[in-house]
């Protein structure tokens, strides 16, 4: 998609994949994974969740946006005054221990973002057409060492049912996608209201799931 496809979801307030509460899967998958050395959290594609809460009562949290309103309206939804300075060519909002970077993800440079722990994918990948999934996942890879785990939650439904955004993506494409790594799905159930966040999809089948994904050792 065109950064002028966001750019006016976001003027119109047309989120109907925002969330209005955090995601259920971090109670239950990520938080008994989560240790004393978990430090940081990328979160690329990160509109205005408020998962990025969430993490940010247990990790710094840098998140990577298009949108100016979105990394606003993090912020003041919250009634929390942040900062705003340009660095790297990005407009970086920041507040404590959440930073978020608004510009292209795909002009972020990996040495702006270091030492990350996790990777929180929630509608990220989805929100890119097939043409740019592979060119997000290398770019994503950059991001990534040995240490870090990408916890990934995408959707499955049948794709000429529903026009994207969002775009339907199989475990098997995801397997393919991400190739140089270890990929475990981990949580799968099939939404039978059809409900995506704010949204009710008008397809016969919504399946909804959690990938725990690492860089294979060498
Ligand atoms: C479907 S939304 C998901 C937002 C968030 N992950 C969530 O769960 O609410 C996709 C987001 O990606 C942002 N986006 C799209 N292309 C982008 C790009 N090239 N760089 C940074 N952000 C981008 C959009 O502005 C939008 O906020």
């Amino acid at each position: 998609m065109k950064p002028s496809f966001w750019n006016r979801c976001w003027e119109r307030n047309s989120l109907g994949f925002h969330q209005e509460t955090v995601h259920p899967f971090l109670e239950q998958f990520l938080l008994p994974r989560l240790t004393a050395t978990t430090q940081h959290v990328f979160v690329p594609l990160c509109g205005k969740s408020l998962d990025m809460v969430w993490f940010a009562q247990r990790m710094k949290v840098s998140g990577a946006e298009l949108s100016e309103i979105a990394c606003r309206d993090f912020f003041q939804d919250k009634e929390l005054t942040y900062q705003q300075e340009q660095r790297d060519g990005f407009n970086v909002f920041s507040y404590q221990n959440i930073q978020l970077w608004q510009g292209d993800f795909f002009k972020l440079l990996p040495a702006t973002i270091e030492n990350i722990d996790w990777v929180y994918d929630r509608a990220a990948i989805i929100a890119l057409p097939e043409s740019m999934q592979q060119q997000y996942v290398e770019h994503l890879s950059t991001f990534i060492s040995d240490k870090t785990s990408l916890f990934l939650i995408s959707i499955e439904f049948p794709q000429e049912e529903l026009e994207g955004p969002p775009f339907s993506i199989s475990s098997l494409k995801i397997t393919k996608l991400f190739a140089d790594f270890d990929v475990n799905c981990i949580a799968e159930h099939e939404l039978a209201d059809k409900k995506f966040a704010q949204r009710t999809f008008n397809v016969s089948r919504l399946v909804e799931r959690l990938y725990l994904i690492k860089k294979k050792q060498q």
